[in-house]
């Protein structure tokens, strides 16, 4: 185990989320100096299931720790649409209201389609909207989904260059994979994007420089898949029964060949949090200008 670590780089989310955190408390600070309160994230969860509530209190405790204003507004899960649709509503045209969070899954009554757009744009620390999906694909300032760019700031942090690399998603979900190309590419990498229909996957991901893997399949890039000495990013989280966390690459097999290569947990997991009170911040900072 200890072999490989000296040769491969464990891109460790700790690091960074501390050096993100203290710039983020002095933003914080700053705002709430200027306008006398505090940054708000509002989040709805709708039912009880298990996973979305240890999240939903996980984002609570981030937030109040790092000094925003918090609130979670809990639905049945027998909730109408219109209920929920209501207290949306509420929140996108409450001014000390900044970031609104919709808990997903959400029960199958409510379709994703009509959610996407139900949280006013600039409170959308999702970003799922997609007036800010087509701000991204154009390159105009907005919200950006949390996943991806906090992909972004790791690399970043780490200094691994982006530009002129080939860069290969595996995945093309609108909350992950597609930002995430989208993303990559204005940061002039090369992007190559896989899915579930392409052929060859480890002829195709072993083109590339860096790996970003956002598939939900436990293990499912090993080290065949990987170019010797390249970045591989995995964006995967599965729990087995023993409540152990993994991801969809095989870190075992994959960091005898990666270059660099992010833990599950204490990778991916962690930006994402932190880039949700990030977007927060960023959202009350335009919102107050
Ligand atoms: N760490 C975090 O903070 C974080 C945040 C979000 C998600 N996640 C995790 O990331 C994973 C992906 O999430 P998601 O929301 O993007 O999932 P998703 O909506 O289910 O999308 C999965 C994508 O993977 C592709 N795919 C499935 N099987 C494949 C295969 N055998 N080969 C190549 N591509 C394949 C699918 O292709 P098609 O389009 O062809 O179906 C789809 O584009 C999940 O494990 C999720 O829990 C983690």
């Amino acid at each position: 185990m200890l072999e490989f670590l000296e040769t491969m780089q464990l891109l460790s989310a700790r690091p960074v989320v501390e050096s993100r955190e203290a710039a983020l408390r002095a933003r914080i600070a700053s705002f709430e100096a200027k306008f006398s309160r505090k940054p708000h994230l509002a989040v709805v969860l709708v039912g009880d299931d298990p996973p979305s509530v240890i999240y939903t209190t996980k984002k609570a405790q981030d937030a109040q720790r790092l000094g925003l204003a918090h609130s979670t507004h809990r639905f049945a899960a027998t909730s109408s649409v219109q209920e929920v649709r209501a207290k949306i509503d509420l929140l996108n045209a409450d001014p000390s209201v900044d970031g609104i969070l919709i808990q997903r899954p959400l029960p199958a009554h409510f379709k994703e389609r009509d959610l996407v757009r139900w949280v006013d744009p600039k409170k959308d620390v999702d970003a799922f909207h997609p007036e800010l999906l087509g701000s991204l694909l154009l390159g105009f300032p907005s919200l950006i989904s949390c996943t991806p760019l906090g992909v972004i700031h790791l690399l970043e942090h780490y200094k691994i260059p982006i530009a002129g690399r080939v860069a290969c998603v595996v995945g093309r979900s609108a909350i992950v994979g597609k930002p995430m190309a989208i993303l990559l590419q204005s940061r002039d990498a090369t992007v190559i994007q896989a899915h579930s229909k392409t052929k060859d996957l480890p002829s195709v991901t072993r083109q590339a420089d860096l790996l970003i893997v956002a598939v939900g399949k436990r293990a499912l890039i090993r080290a065949e898949h990987v170019k010797p000495g390249a970045v591989v990013v995995d964006v995967g989280i599965h729990r087995d029964a023993a409540g152990k966390l993994s991801g969809d690459v095989d870190f075992e097999s994959v960091s005898n060949v990666a270059g660099a290569l992010t833990p599950v947990p204490g990778g991916v997991g962690p930006m994402t949090i932190l880039t949700l009170l990030e977007n927060t911040v960023f959202a009350a900072e335009s919102s107050s200008r």
